[in-house]
């Protein structure tokens, strides 16, 4: 590696109110080196890149970068120091196009007006650099993440950053869109760009990382260059013990079923004569995990939307409850019948930022009990309390508020919501995404638990390992159509994904 690190954080300290975010954190970077940052939600992986990146300007501890202190009091600070941070939470404005969004405040202008032509070429080159085909003069919010991330980075560009820090980029991104990315980020470290890089998936870090660093509980656990180590000596760094059986099966005994689904057709909002799920028909039965695979686009989410009566054009077909007919309309509808819906999109799934934990995790639960929202906190946190702490969330107390907690933990928070309201049939849509190897091991405890209870799941998910390892059948959607269905023993990662693409593997 190059001689002298652009970037040294020494004793980094962050205290927020009831919690020490960082203690103590040690982190440097080379130019031309990706250096991964990896730990478990709410290790203080964001914390200390906010505080890189300028927006938390209290903290202990010093930075230099090029053997130089600073302290930066704003993001602007950061920014003209040459770190450019694409935060977990894109920070783009979707209202406004592309090329506005790179040059937001800086609009390239002549006596005094902003120059149009020119500030849409400059954008136009910089998304050339790093090889995407995005139309400058394209609204943000109709482009899709991937897309999204993309400008991004060449907003990061546009500053002429030298430190260029990516907080999970990928966690919504598919497979060609992440490899899409890490071909850009290579061009960049070739450039000399150092590059810090945080993720969950562990397998993508190995794979495109120089160093990694492990934080555990705000503290520095160590520094290792990649070579070193394997997904399991840095799974035990992480987790600070070993996560031996990842995917927990115990006999479970499946009953009569639970959930129907007859003739589901979902049609685009946008165009209603085109379905975005085409006549799909399953059942499954009490204590029955089934999976659904498939590639981005085949329908997955609409058909668990749908289903959950969210989506915004409804649905055509039956559903049935125990073998009764119900009516769907609406999410209230859903709930009210026992079917609940975990999803990726907090917003979606319900999370109240502003709300504490404990009344997010008991929204729906008490209001079905007592049907209004005059509740008794005893009892609540008799609900509560058992669940807060077997899914480890990573909160102060359960009176901390929603919106002060890690993304990862904010979706622990989610799952304990539903798995409160003695739901019959689960939906899970991505449920672990963005979420650490340890929970990881937990969720998937609990859906196996659940199963035993007698609920009956129904899983979509990108990660092929997860639903091969907790489903016991697993339907492939392909283009809003079944393509396949496999039994348990069947299921070889390879016949399920030739089955999503369209191969010829067939289909047991
Ligand atoms: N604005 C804030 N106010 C209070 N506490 C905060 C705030 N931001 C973060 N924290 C707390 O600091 C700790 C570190 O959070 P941070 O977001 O840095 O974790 P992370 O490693 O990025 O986790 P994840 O993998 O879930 O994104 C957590 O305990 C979190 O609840
Ligand atoms: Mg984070």
């Amino acid at each position: 590696m190059q001689s002298e690190p652009i970037l040294e954080m020494r004793d980094i300290t962050k205290i927020f109110p009831g919690v020490r975010a960082l203690d103590g954190v040690t982190f440097d970077l080379f130019p031309g080196e990706i250096h991964a940052l990896v730990g478990e939600n709410g290790a203080g992986k964001s914390t200390l890149m906010k505080i890189l990146g300028g927006v938390y300007p209290e903290r202990g501890g010093e930075i230099r970068i090029d053997g130089k202190s600073r302290q930066f009091n704003g993001v602007r600070d950061a920014e003209r120091a040459g770190v450019a941070v694409v935060f977990q939470e894109l920070s783009l404005v979707r209202e406004l196009t592309v090329g506005e969004n790179i040059f937001l405040g800086r609009e390239p202008s002549r006596l005094g007006i902003v120059d149009w032509d020119r500030l849409y070429a400059q954008a136009a080159s910089f998304l050339r650099e790093l090889g995407v085909d995005i139309n400058p003069r394209a609204r943000v919010g109709s482009l899709g993440t991937g897309r999204q991330q993309m400008v991004e980075i060449a907003k990061a560009l546009s500053h002429d950053a030298r430190i260029l820090v990516l907080d999970e980029p990928t966690a919504a991104l598919t497979d060609a869109e992440s490899k899409h990315l890490f071909a850009v980020l290579s061009g960049l470290r070739r450039r000399g760009i150092g590059i810090i890089y945080i993720s969950h998936r562990l397998q993508e870090v190995l794979e495109i990382s120089d160093r990694i660093t492990v934080l555990r509980d705000g503290k520095t656990v160590d520094t290792a260059p990649v070579a070193r180590l394997t997904e399991q000596q840095l799974i035990v760094r992480m987790v600070g013990r070993e996560v031996s059986q990842l995917f927990p099966r115990t006999n479970r005994t499946v009953g009569d079923v639970a959930f129907e689904a007859r003739h589901i057709s979902v049609p685009d909002p946008a165009r209603r004569e085109r379905l975005l799920v085409d006549d799909v028909s399953f059942a499954i039965r009490k204590g029955e995990v089934l999976g659904i695979a498939g590639l981005m686009g085949a329908g997955r989410t609409e058909l668990l939307t749908a289903l959950f009566g969210a989506s915004p054009a409804g649905f055509t077909g039956e559903v049935l409850l125990d073998g009764q007919l119900v009516k769907i309309r609406n999410p209230a509808d859903a709930i009210a019948h026992g079917i609940g819906l975990v999803t990726e999109d907090r917003k979606r799934s319900g999370l109240v930022l502003d709300e504490t934990v404990l009344t997010n995790m008991t929204l729906v639960a008490l209001q079905r009990v007592s049907g209004a929202f005059v509740t008794d906190q005893a009892r609540e946190i008799h609900a509560g309390k058992p669940l807060f702490e077997s899914l480890r969330i990573k909160a102060p107390s359960l009176f901390s508020i929603a919106r002060t907690l890690s993304g990862g933990t904010q979706q622990k928070v989610v799952l304990a919501k539903w798995l409160l309201n003695d739901a019959k049939v689960l939906f899970f849509d991505e449920p672990t995404r963005g979420i650490d190897v340890g929970a990881k091991a937990e969720i998937y405890q609990l859906i196996d638990r659940l199963a035993q209870s007698g609920v009956a799941i129904l899983m979509v998910s990108s990660e092929l390992p997860e639903v091969l390892g907790l489903s016991d059948r697993i339907l492939v959607l392909r283009q809003g159509r079944i393509a396949g269905e496999f039994s348990r023993d069947r299921a070889t990662p390879e016949a399920v994904m030739a089955c999503a693409i369209g191969g010829t593997a067939t289909a047991a």
